[in-house]
């Protein structure tokens, strides 16, 4: 892309997993590595961009001039993006937040008991779904991470989560996705003249970001 496409652009970027605790030494999470936020941190600062992470625990370090807020649950992702909302242009929803956490937390450390037990989960709020449906109208871009049916899957979550883009990567491979090096994408919009798509095959996360940062410049020009 070229230097400056997102110059004076506000970007806010979630990344990582979140942790969902389950008594004060368990929790539920996931393999998310945050290497594909962090990537599209540092193109995002490459194009001008001032940006802002929203970042759950992971072990890399925060790109130069990125401003990064650590989180640890969906909810707390949640209340530090509504915090940001307003001063946002372009949210891109990159973390793989738990869909759901314990319904009770408990206090103490839960004790082995019988052979078999249960975990009673609830559902969390959907950070990105309620981030495009801020009155701010930021320009929202989700992730999606399938298994199947990436198209079919990726073009709902545009749909019902009310987003500008999505970036439908197929998490069943492990080279790619999920704490890899690489991805490979299906980048899906909605612009005045319908719908448009992108196929990214298996390059480097960093490659991949500066496709998906030059489409969001190219879709925001229009
Ligand atoms: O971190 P890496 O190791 O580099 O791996 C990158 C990745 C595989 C995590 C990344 O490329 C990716 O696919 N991120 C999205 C993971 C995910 O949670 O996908 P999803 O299809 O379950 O969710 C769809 C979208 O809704 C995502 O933008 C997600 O951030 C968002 N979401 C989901 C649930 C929820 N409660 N709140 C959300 O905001």
């Amino acid at each position: 892309f070229e230097s400056g496409a997102l110059a004076g652009q506000r970007v806010v970027i979630t990344a990582g997993p979140t942790r969902e605790p389950l008594d004060p030494v368990r929790y539920i999470s996931n393999h998310s590595s945050g290497k594909m936020g962090y990537a599209l941190a540092r193109a995002a600062i490459d194009a001008g961009a001032s940006v802002q992470l929203v970042s759950g625990p992971v072990a890399i370090p925060v790109p130069e001039r990125a401003d990064c807020r650590s989180v640890t649950t969906a909810q707390e992702m949640l209340d530090v993006c509504m915090e940001l909302v307003e001063h946002c242009d372009i949210f891109i929803g990159c973390a793989a937040v738990a869909d759901y956490r314990p319904l009770i937390e408990s206090e103490q450390k839960i004790k082995k008991s019988s052979e078999e037990m249960s975990l009673k989960l609830t559902r969390n709020p959907d950070v990105l779904a309620t981030v495009a449906g801020h009155a701010a109208k930021p320009f929202s871009v989700g992730f999606a991470a399938e298994t199947e049916n990436l198209r079919e899957h990726a073009l709902g979550k545009l749909e019902r989560k009310g987003l500008s883009m999505i970036v439908a990567n197929d998490v069943s491979d492990s080279s790619i996705g999920f704490n890899s090096e690489n991805n490979a994408a299906l980048l899906l919009w909605r612009d005045a003249n319908g719908n448009g798509e992108l196929d990214v095959e298996q390059c480097s996360k960093d490659v991949l970001a500066g496709i998906v940062i030059a489409q969001i410049a190219k879709l925001r020009q229009v």
